[in-house]
């Protein structure tokens, strides 16, 4: 099966070198001839580099494997073509409409769009039914998780044909309702909202609340400094779209303080100055000494992330096994939020958020209904 790219961007282009290195034929289209040419300069170095490495055999024999073109015609051939491009609807909607007119009525369409819905999207085709979500994770060729994403007008055979695929391509898949966010940037928020949350009480500063998070908690970077390393152009409008999305509910809304960030262009890491400041000679800031307060933020956030999880399970957002596969090969989280619930206990979970809710009066801290159940049953969720 030839594989069609849309876009040649970060997420185009390792998208494509998945494919090839799986062995397809892989038509990268782009309207932007500099990016195009870019993405295939990249390509042909990350590949000798992998096969310096002794990653791969034959740089060469994939870099074969693809062609690059301008116009969407050459496209036609294709049995699956994946869309990797500005995130805009109604610019995604067009080129589904444009690349319909050429490929075969069996070609399957596939968006890898972080936030938009996979079934408005998949309105505007002709065949509705051959629109699926296939969303990586950055950068692709590294991370392991696929979330697929039926629309509700999805063939539901399509799902399996995916998952099948994604496999073979050695990628771990997860299905995922056409909710805001799917898996991941849903059930993710709450690490990044209430660790500021929390900051902006005054309850802590960024850097304890990081050393807390990483040293206590166990995750792999702290709130403050995993959002500086996304970006706050790229974690701030995600919050924000979600939030939205999801009609305003207030256990997603987004922060000032990010916010401001964003304003002034302190993107994180690749502007220089975030949360934190990576200017040469600048000194990075003290956790405090007093771990005091540790238990009462880890317990918090954490709490905050589990009710996330459990809502999602409640919802059918994802099965269990899927909650947990997304979240510790998604974002590396050191254990599933399912089993970390399990052993915490489900009543102490429900105790913290109702002892916020409590205090707040805050719908943000509403304890899902299943978490609420689980407690009182002392049931255990994987
Ligand atoms: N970057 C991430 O971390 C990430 C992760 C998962 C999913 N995504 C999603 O992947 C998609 C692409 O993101 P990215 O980070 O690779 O963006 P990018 O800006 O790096 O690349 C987008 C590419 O699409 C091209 N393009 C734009 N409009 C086009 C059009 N009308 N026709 C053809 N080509 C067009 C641009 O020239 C550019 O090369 C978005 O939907 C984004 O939400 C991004």
């Amino acid at each position: 099966m030839i594989v069609g790219i849309i876009g040649s961007g970060a997420m185009g282009a390792g998208i494509a070198q998945v494919a090839a290195t799986a062995g397809h034929n892989v038509v990268v289209y782009d309207n932007n001839a500099a990016a195009l040419e870019k993405a295939k300069k990249n390509l042909a170095a990350t590949l000798q580099k992998l096969q310096e490495k002794g990653k791969i055999t034959s740089a060469d024999d994939i870099m074969q494997r693809f062609s690059f073109a301008g116009e969407v015609s050459a496209f036609a051939d294709c049995g699956l073509v994946i869309e990797a491009i500005v995130e805009k609807i109604e610019v995604k909607k067009a080129v589904f409409g444009e690349v319909e007119k050429v490929v075969s009525a069996d070609c399957i369409l596939a968006s890898n769009t972080s936030s938009l819905s996979i079934t408005s999207i998949a309105a505007a085709c002709e065949k509705p039914d051959r629109v699926i979500g296939l969303h990586f994770f950055n950068p692709a060729p590294l991370m392991a998780l696929v979330e697929i994403i039926p629309a509700i007008q999805t063939d539901v055979a399509l799902i399996g044909r995916m998952k099948e695929l994604m496999l073979k391509w050695g990628k771990t898949p997860v299905i995922a309702k056409d909710t805001p966010g799917f898996i991941v940037n849903r059930v993710a928020r709450p690490f990044y909202g209430e660790a500021i949350r929390i900051m902006e009480e005054g309850i802590a500063d960024i850097a304890t609340i990081d050393h807390i998070m990483t040293s206590v908690a166990g995750f792999k970077m702290g709130p403050f400094t995993l959002m500086d390393y996304i970006g706050h152009d790229v974690n701030y409008v995600v919050t924000e779209t979600v939030f939205q999305s999801f009609f305003y509910d207030p256990r997603y809304k987004p922060s000032f303080s990010q916010k401001r960030l964003l304003e002034a262009g302190w993107l994180g890491r690749k502007s220089g100055r975030g949360f934190y400041n990576y200017a040469e000679g600048t000194p990075s800031p003290d956790a405090t000494s007093d771990m005091d307060i540790a238990g009462y933020v880890v317990d918090r956030i954490l709490a905050m992330l589990i009710n996330e999880a459990v809502d999602a399970l409640y919802l059918g957002v994802a099965s269990a096994a899927d909650l947990e596969i997304a979240m510790t090969k998604g974002v590396n989280y050191p254990k599933g939020l399912l089993a970390w619930c399990d052993e915490w206990g489900a009543a102490n979970c429900l105790a913290v958020l109702d002892g916020l809710y409590e205090q707040y009066h805050e719908d943000r801290y509403r304890a899902s209904p299943l978490l609420r159940k689980h407690a009182i049953e002392n049931k255990k969720f994987v």
